[in-house]
């Protein structure tokens, strides 16, 4: 052992590493400002690595659409990818969450990595559907959420009156940090409600650096602003006589959500954003393994796989596997078991990616995101481990919302077809469901975004030599139901009972309006939601 080896495998590094790292995703509906604030946040702290695609606006036109297209030609998703950070002393791991056309299953697991989410509004939306998906998968892994109401220098709708759609639509108690100083469209600054001062901001053009800030007693407050600090000053103070000042237990049991005031093109309150995440948001804790025992962060390395990329590199037909370390000190070379088949893997090729060129990644703690290459043996779910065997709980698969019926398109290539079918499933990239009434040669492949059936569809082709067509069917929703449901559902127009690949019985329907029609008319059948998890 060299002494750089014993120095980062020394005892309680691994725990003392973790105690400074954040880990969290951005949960948003597109075009809330989620590229943009990612880009802000990385003006504020000094980027360490970045695993997959540059972030920001800059990367966005250059190097992510030329990725973007890259991708697309190659009929793959953009999946996700992890931004690291330092902030003060802290380590802060950025995980993308894919949004827009690419959304996917990936998106889910990202949630899987993560140990808080930053729930992004647009001030002039409030909750949009895609963040309602996004924070359910949340609350089903129990990941703790802070609020950002963005675009807070546009116009947009009252403070208030949003704090009460979050708690009512989402049943989380808003518990502001900040309050706005100044009506959104006039966004002035914000008052800090824990010490109660005023923190003005300078516009700067088009937020291009770190905004300045000037911190002011609530007298000159008062002097500068006038009856605009006297609203914040009463509406804060409204607040306070409801119980809603940050609670950080509540928080931590995702019972409340601190919430926050941005402009994130502006750089406005991004950085009372990265405080709230060091002060309030949990560092990496012991994960619980199958067995239900918690392995100690100090214990051997061990990580688990939350996403598999294939074909990122045109120049190397490999797949990328991204792990999020549990326990230990990750060092680049080192040999790991991998846990579902018992043999060794070597990592002599962890890299983090930097748009399309790579660099390698030497040493990573818990909390972090390590890309592994060349790792086609492993698959979403997979634990990693080196000394002392470990097996991480598998990440749960999400209701389908998308239905196709696949065929290959020459029948002759029926056996590549099948094991290509299988092999899809088997990693995750789609759900397969299958029915006597359909047969084998149709299965239906079932997905949360309908990117993943691209996806499915070219790899089909050009890495199992199976073409294949795709007919979707007009179903949007699968709940959980009993194998003994299918005579009945067979007759009912509007549904169908198709048997996934690991014998769950799924009764599909056209829309809610006819699975409550269903389980009204029918009391007896067994249907229970699928949201997050199996
Ligand atoms: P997304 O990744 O969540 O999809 O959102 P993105 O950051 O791409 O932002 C979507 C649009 O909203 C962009 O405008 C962006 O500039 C704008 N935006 C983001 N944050 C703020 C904010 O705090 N205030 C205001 N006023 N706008 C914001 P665009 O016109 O689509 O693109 P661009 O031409 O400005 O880049």
């Amino acid at each position: 052992m060299s002494s750089a080896t014993q120095d980062v495998a020394a005892p309680g590094v691994a725990a003392r590493e973790a105690a400074r790292r954040r880990t969290f995703a951005v949960i948003s509906h597109p075009d809330a400002g989620k590229s943009t604030l990612t880009e802000a946040l990385a003006l504020h702290a000094a980027v360490i690595s970045e695993a997959g695609a540059v972030h920001g606006k800059a990367g966005r036109r250059g190097t992510v659409s030329d990725w973007m297209e890259m991708e697309r030609n190659r009929g793959i998703s953009i999946t996700s990818s992890a931004l690291q950070f330092s902030y003060g002393d802290a380590v802060v791991n950025l995980l993308d969450t894919p949004g827009h056309a690419d959304f996917s299953e990936d998106t889910y697991r990202v949630l899987a990595a993560v140990d808080a989410a930053v729930m992004l509004l647009d001030a002039a939306k409030g909750l949009e559907p895609q963040t309602l998906k996004l924070f359910e998968v949340c609350r089903a892994g129990k990941v703790p959420i802070i609020t950002v109401i963005n675009k807070w220098d546009r116009p947009g709708r009252e403070p208030l009156e949003l704090l009460d759609e979050i708690e009512k639509t989402i049943g989380l108690r808003p518990t502001p940090i900040n309050w706005p100083v100044g009506i959104a469209g006039d966004f002035r600054g914000l008052l800090d409600r824990r010490t109660g001062e005023y923190v003005r901001f300078t516009r700067t053009a088009g937020g291009a650096t770190a905004a300045p800030q000037e911190v002011l007693k609530p007298v000159e407050a008062f002097e500068r602003e006038g009856d605009v600090w006297e609203t914040a000053l009463e509406e804060s103070e409204l607040l306070e006589a409801s119980d809603s000042d940050h609670d950080q237990e509540g928080f931590l049991e995702e019972l409340t959500t601190p919430v926050l005031f941005a402009s994130a093109v502006q750089n406005f309150g991004v950085r009372q954003l990265l405080d709230a995440l060091v002060e309030a948001a949990p560092s990496p804790a012991p994960r619980p393994s199958v067995s239900g025992e918690r392995r100690p962060l100090d214990a051997p390395f061990s990580a688990f796989v939350f996403k598999v990329q294939a074909g990122m590199d045109t120049a190397h037909r490999d797949r990328v596997a991204f792990a999020r370390v549990c326990s230990g000190v990750f060092e680049r070379g080192m040999v790991v078991t991998h846990g579902s088949t018992g043999k060794p893997f070597h990592t002599k090729y962890a890299q983090s990616m930097l748009g399309r060129e790579r660099s390698t990644l030497d040493l990573a703690y818990p909390g972090d995101v390590i890309g592994l290459v060349n790792a086609n043996a492993l698959r979403v779910g997979d634990s990693l481990y080196v000394d002392e065997p470990v097996e991480y709980p598998s990440i749960p698969s999400f209701a389908p919302e998308h239905f196709s019926v696949v065929r290959a398109k020459d029948v002759g290539r029926y056996k590549q077809f099948r094991r290509g079918i299988e092999q899809l499933d088997h990693e995750g990239v789609v759900q397969v469901l299958r029915s006597d009434l359909r047969g084998d040669q149709a299965p239906v492949l079932a997905a949360v975004g309908p990117m993943q059936f691209e996806v499915a569809a070219y790899r089909m082709e050009h890495e199992f030599g199976a073409a294949v067509s795709l007919e979707p069917l007009e179903y949007q929703l699968a709940m959980r139901t009993d194998p003994d449901a299918a005579p009945k559902l067979s007759r009912l127009p509007g549904a169908e009972l198709l048997t996934r690949s690991d014998g769950q019985a799924l009764a599909l329907f056209v829309n809610r309006w006819r699975l409550s029609t269903v389980a009204r008319e029918h009391p007896e059948l067994t249907l229970e939601p699928l949201v997050g998890g199996r």
